[in-house]
């Protein structure tokens, strides 16, 4: 079932309700400012395990609990830095993730059995009232079919997960669109697991240089979500990078025209400053401008949907610059694609 909220002012009663249904162990999917989320009670390993079940994730892929006072850190966690607490006082509420070492209190259906917890606290109404009303950390997974691109408003969740969950709060649209920044604090130096909302340059601000955990590297797989093929559309994706403007170019038009041969169904996701350059794909669309890049972010996921939806074969994707939230942007198109072109920097 579906119910709309007000995000600004979440009523009582609907709160109340999925709070009940968090509490008596049940799924409630609810809005925060990345991307939905599908919660469960997170003291309750029966509760959790749900949650794998409907979204057919993998068992080795551990979640975040999501707290609705950073005082809870201290409930969730032990041996905690001091910069975990100076991180959160900064971030905090917001898409950022602290991995710590874990109490007892945590099951170890929550951490994939780790011996670490993934925790953060969202900036959103909805979720900040759920969590509070529920009276227990909520543990939550984006609310998408594993392997899907993350669901940035209800209707995506009701598409993927329908009725394998309690109940569906639309609270709208969610702000930033692409997940929390993950960060491990268990290691030194601490490092980005995921990067997200919150950027690289903005921690190291804060607590000094940070490692990135890069997908594909030979070191162990620290963060487990980050080794499946992740954000994919049904459509084979092909990411462009952009940083020669005119090849980039040329190489997306004989794309199109090569895969046009082949009866393929052709579509290219590009931003303002491009979208006429490519006449001849059958579906051209916009994430936004280049030189806004929280817009485009936002405009990630329910892009790659919509191609899926006008039965779009092959997604010729172009790139963008690996700095701020690009890096996020990047990460997940990387992780979406099937095939990464890369081009020499030139101008
Ligand atoms: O923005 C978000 O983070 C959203 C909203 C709903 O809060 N949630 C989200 O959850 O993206 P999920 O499950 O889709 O991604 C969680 C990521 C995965 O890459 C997972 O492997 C990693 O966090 N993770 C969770 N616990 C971990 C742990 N103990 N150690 C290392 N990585 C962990
Ligand atoms: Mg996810």
């Amino acid at each position: 079932m579906i119910v709309k909220v007000s995000s600004k002012k979440p009523e009582k009663n609907i709160i109340q309700k999925a709070a009940q249904i968090i509490k008596m162990g049940g799924l409630v999917v609810f809005p925060t400012e990345t991307v939905y989320g599908l919660g469960a009670n997170a003291l309750k390993a029966k509760a959790v395990r749900g949650i794998f079940k409907a979204k057919g994730r993998p068992a080795d892929n551990p979640l975040i609990v999501h707290i609705a006072d950073k005082r809870d850190i201290f409930r969730l966690a032990k041996n905690i830095p001091k910069e975990a607490l100076i991180l959160a006082k900064k971030f905090w509420p917001g898409p950022l993730t602290l991995i710590l070492e874990k109490k007892k209190i945590i099951p170890f259906e929550v951490t994939a059995g780790r011996e670490t917890v993934a925790i953060r606290m969202p900036a959103n109404k909805v979720a900040l009232a759920l969590i509070r009303a529920s009276g227990v950390p909520v543990a939550a997974p984006s609310a998408n079919l594993a392997g899907k691109p993350s669901p940035t408003n209800a209707g995506h969740v009701a598409k993927d997960l329908g009725d394998r969950v309690d109940l569906i709060i639309d609270g709208g649209k969610t702000k930033i669109g692409l997940e929390s920044t993950v960060l491990d604090l268990t290691q030194r130096p601490f490092a980005i697991l995921r990067p997200g909302g919150i950027t690289k340059e903005q921690i190291e601000k804060v607590v000094g240089g940070v490692g990135v955990w890069k997908a594909g590297s030979k070191s162990v797989v620290k963060s487990p979500g980050m080794k499946y093929r992740h954000y994919a559309p049904k459509a084979k994706l092909i990411l462009v990078e952009y940083n020669n403007k005119a090849e980039a170019a040329e190489i997306i038009k004989k794309l199109i025209r090569e895969n046009k041969k082949q009866q393929k169904r052709v579509g290219v996701m590009a931003v303002s400053e491009t979208r006429n350059s490519y006449p001849e794909a059958d579906l051209v669309l916009t994430l936004g401008s280049r030189n806004n890049l929280k817009v485009i972010a936002r405009n990630l996921f329910k892009t790659l949907r919509i191609f899926d939806e006008n039965k779009i074969d092959i997604i010729l994707a172009e790139g963008f610059p690996e700095k701020g939230i690009g890096q996020a942007i990047m990460n997940r198109l990387s992780k979406a694609a099937d095939k990464i072109i890369r081009i020499a920097t030139s101008n």
